[in-house]
């Protein structure tokens, strides 16, 4: 008999997309079936999300808590991913996800992601024609009751994982909610669901999962202290050996500069540049910048945030731009309205110099990465840090802070490093997170950019870098493995290697 994984998430690209934690499940998804593992992803049916799906079978659920609704199965159209709805118009068929046109979180939340947890245990308790899982994957807060209720439920057979993407984001609700909820008595207390008189979904997670893991060796460190544990340091040191770091991939046949789809029929590669150069008066023009081969071209592509550093980077534009006449910067860039507003005034006040899209447009991205000479993308806090390793797929040379995930993946050895040192570099770091080391990390930049041997090295260490699922696959295999015990997964060819499990974090 062969045994499954069930992955349970907020999101999943391309079903349903609002940052990388989507890229994350199912560039995991695709690898684990890649591996030969039978694997289910389960996804709420936002609005949109069943017409991306070939319906195989369907499931009444008329038990739910928080109403009936179908567990519908299918594969993405597109992709071919095998995945499972929960279709509950009344809770998922709205414009957002998570949040409504004007950015406000949906005031029933709680109960909505409480309900894709009583459909993860439904799956887990078995439903007529559905492989029963053995290992069940939480992803996020969103994710964060399964553990719990699969618990409840007690199901010996059945395993759990919690992964962190983001611990800034807890799933944090009145405590008046929880009777709309439809928890077992367990859940009504510290070791359950309360923290500081409110209800918490991902230390509920924390606290019952059979594992909790984290996409990077340094995030998994920095959540043990105060700094950057958002308060769950202590619940996450009590779970000690249980907390392991497991760090993401990336999909690096969807971020092919050679083959992929939105920059056809001008793809390039580390031994073929000469696309990237076309791309770059591309960038240049779509955005309203000087067509400027010489220019160093710098973009942004992210989540509008302080955790993005955008209220630094708005501070300090304006004076780069000043010191640095070479310099250009173009953003694509949803969010927080007041940094949307603070963009659109820089670009109107530094025409041909400075360009803004307000937006997400998934064909931009990857149009803007290829062009770009620089990617702008300091962080507070990163747990991983996807888009930086997009970027040096396109030759394109990371700016970030040594935090998180960009600790592990960014090699600069410092301002102070000679040109030996830097041909081992991939990108650089913001030493001072303030606006003097915003505008004296590119003044660095344009002076590697003049040492044409050291910015080739530098280029071709970044787009020969190996940060592909098949690497990091592995460490997730053998976690599932030795919490089933048994032969889980299938490996055909027996060709796998069979790593420890990764250190706990509190011994990385
Ligand atoms: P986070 O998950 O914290 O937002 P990551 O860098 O891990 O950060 O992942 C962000 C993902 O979202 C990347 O795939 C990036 O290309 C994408 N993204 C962010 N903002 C936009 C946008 N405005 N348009 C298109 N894609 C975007
Ligand atoms: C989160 C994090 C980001 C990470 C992504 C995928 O959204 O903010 O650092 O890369 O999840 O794990």
């Amino acid at each position: 008999m062969s045994s499954t994984v069930l992955l349970v998430a907020g999101e999943a690209y391309p079903l349903v997309k609002t940052g990388g934690l989507a890229d994350a499940v199912t560039g995991l998804v695709q690898a684990l079936e890649q591996a030969g593992v039978q694997v289910r992803l389960l996804v709420p049916a936002y609005r949109g999300v069943l017409e991306k799906v070939r319906v195989d079978t369907t499931w009444p659920l008329p038990d739910l808590p928080q109403g009936p609704a179908r567990l519908v199965a299918g594969r993405c159209r597109t992709t071919g991913m095998s995945c499972l709805l929960l279709d509950h118009p009344a809770l998922f068929d709205r414009p957002g996800c998570y949040v409504d046109e004007n950015g406000q979180d949906y005031a029933d939340n709680a109960s909505r992601f409480a309900a894709l947890a009583h459909a993860a245990a439904e799956v887990a308790r078995g439903l007529p024609g559905l492989e029963r899982p053995t290992i069940v994957h939480a992803h996020d807060w969103h994710a964060g009751l399964v553990p719990l209720l699969i618990k409840a439920a007690e199901l010996p057979s059945v395993k759990t994982v919690l992964t962190i993407h983001n611990l800034a984001f807890q799933g944090v609700f009145d405590l008046a909610c929880i009777d709309q909820l439809g928890l077992p008595e367990s859940a009504r207390h510290a070791e359950g669901l309360y923290a500081w008189d409110r209800l918490n979904f991902l230390q509920a997670g924390i606290l019952h999962a059979d594992r909790v893991t984290t996409v990077s060796h340094t995030y998994a460190r920095e959540i043990l202290t105060p700094e950057f544990g958002c308060g769950l340091e202590g619940a996450l040191r009590y779970r000690g050996e249980a907390l392991v770091a497991l760090p993401n991939g990336i999909d690096d046949e969807l971020w092919n500069p050679a083959t992929n789809v939105h920059l056809q029929p001008n793809g390039f590669s580390a031994s073929n540049l000469g696309n990237k150069a076309r791309w770059k008066e591309h960038i240049q023009r779509a955005f309203g910048l000087t067509v400027d081969p010489g220019a160093l071209l710098v973009v942004s592509c992210c989540r509008l945030t302080e955790q993005k550093m955008t209220d630094l980077t708005v501070e300090a534009l304006p004076r780069a731009l000043a010191e640095h006449p070479r310099l250009q910067f173009a953003l694509l860039g949803k969010g927080d309205r007041r940094f949307e507003e603070a963009f659109t005034r820089i670009a109107a006040e530094h025409p041909g110099r400075c360009g803004v899209r307000i937006g997400y447009d998934e064909p931009t991205a990857h149009r803007l990465q290829a062009g770009a000479d620089m990617l702008w993308h300091p962080s507070r806090f990163e747990p991983f840090g996807l888009t930086p390793l997009y970027s040096m797929r396109y030759g394109t040379l990371p700016i970030v802070t040594a935090v998180g995930g960009l600790a592990d993946s960014i090699k600069d050895p410092g301002s102070h490093a000679g040109e030996a040192a830097m041909m081992r570099a991939n990108g650089l770091f913001l030493e001072h997170h303030d606006v003097d080391g915003v505008v004296a990390v590119l003044a660095r930049a344009l002076q590697l950019r003049s040492r044409e041997a050291v910015w080739r090295a530098m280029r071709r260490n970044a787009m020969n870098g190996a940060y592909g699922w098949n690497q990091r696959v592995t460490s997730y295999l053998d976690l599932f493995e030795t919490l089933s015990g048994d032969g889980v997964l299938r490996d055909p060819s027996g060709t796998r290697s069979r790593t420890q499990v990764p250190p706990s974090a509190a011994s990385a």
